[in-house]
């Protein structure tokens, strides 16, 4: 086939998605696919530019502020549906993560444009990419998720009063963009005199900020790929939060299948099924969990474009299941194409 791959862009993790991208791509050549890659804010890569950035790998941060503004005014946006890379693919894999990649923008454009393309349509990945919706979303699906309140905008009447928060959710809690990934912008606040400057932190990346219960216990991932729920893994990192640097830094996390007891097992599996189902999402994605002390899991999130770094769960996830990283692109794309 010929597979374009879609990567990098203009989000704050547009590093994790170069990483995703090339490691695909070189996936899908092994496979025997014609593969070319493409990035919204570059163009098509060369070759020559592939093997620097593969080398460059994910930093330990995402890109600065700064240099995430020079890229948007450098966006391709615009032109993308008339290029040939895209438009006569058989087929786009989507390893775009965060912003206008994961949101549904993109995906609405390669509706319009009538190219297969990876993963969820556009509603679906506007729905997931929306925390604050999923989570109305997937309460109303039977899925528990943790109380949560929205922060009042920084210019908003409305102040945000630390001790109403405490009353609504108890401390700690975690604050977060609602529309971020790769936990960009997020912390967990211990006191009611630590919020109001993770609330502004949040808000330098989204202008929407949510603060949720923090649920005490483990970090645990369902991959759901077509019809088969991959292994539980489980997540421990070295800090106490799964953050930026743990995520994308080899060795500053600890990734297995999860030991569960059969009731835990299937409570997961069919929460990540009715999320799955819920959120209306389509061929793959990657369900987080918490699973707190009495065994109760408690769902994070969907991620409708998840990470394929070396480093990234779903790989793992499906290795246990004995689906190599080939195979898993390759079944991607299958999905895309049924
Ligand atoms: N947002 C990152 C890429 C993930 O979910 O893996
Ligand atoms: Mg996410």
């Amino acid at each position: 086939l010929r597979i374009t791959v879609l990567l990098g862009g203009v989000s704050a993790e547009r590093d994790v998605s170069l990483s995703s991208g090339l490691r695909i791509a070189m996936a899908l050549r092994e496979k025997g696919h014609e593969v070319i890659c493409l990035d919204p804010a570059e163009g098509v890569l060369t070759r020559e530019t592939e093997r620097s950035l593969l080398a460059s790998g994910v930093g330990s941060a995402p890109p600065s502020l700064e240099a995430l503004a020079g890229l948007e005014s450098r966006a391709l946006s615009p032109v993308l549906g008339t290029l040939p890379e895209l438009t006569e693919a058989d087929c786009l894999f989507l390893a775009l993560h965060g912003g206008q990649g994961e949101d549904g923008t993109i995906q609405a454009l390669l509706d319009m444009v009538g190219v297969p393309y990876t993963g969820s349509g556009h509603l679906a990945s506007a729905l997931a990419m929306d925390k604050h919706l999923s989570k109305v979303v997937l309460r109303s699906a039977g899925v528990a998720t943790a109380n949560w309140i929205m922060a009042p905008a920084p210019d908003s009447a409305e102040t945000l009063d630390a001790d109403d928060v405490g009353r609504h959710l108890d401390w700690p809690v975690v604050v977060k963009p609602s529309k971020q990934g790769s936990t960009v912008g997020l912390s967990i606040v211990r006191a009611p005199e630590e919020l109001a400057a993770a609330v502004r932190e949040a808000f330098r990346y989204d202008d929407e900020v949510m603060i949720e219960r923090f649920v005490p216990g483990r970090e645990l991932t369902v991959g759901i790929l077509g019809d088969a729920v991959l292994p539980t893994i489980e997540i421990q990192p070295v800090k106490e939060l799964y953050d930026y640097e743990c995520k994308y830094t080899p060795g500053m996390a600890k990734e297995f299948v999860a030991e569960l007891s059969p009731e835990e097992a299937s409570k997961l599996a069919d929460q990540a099924k009715r999320a799955f189902q819920a959120l209306k999402l389509r061929g793959y994605a990657r369900i987080d969990f918490r699973l707190d002390p009495q065994g109760q899991p408690w769902c994070l999130e969907a991620n409708t474009l998840p990470g394929m770094t070396p480093t990234s769960l779903i790989p793992q996830a499906a290795a246990a299941a004995g689906v190599l990283f080939p195979d898993l692109c390759e079944r991607i794309v299958q999905l895309a194409l049924a």
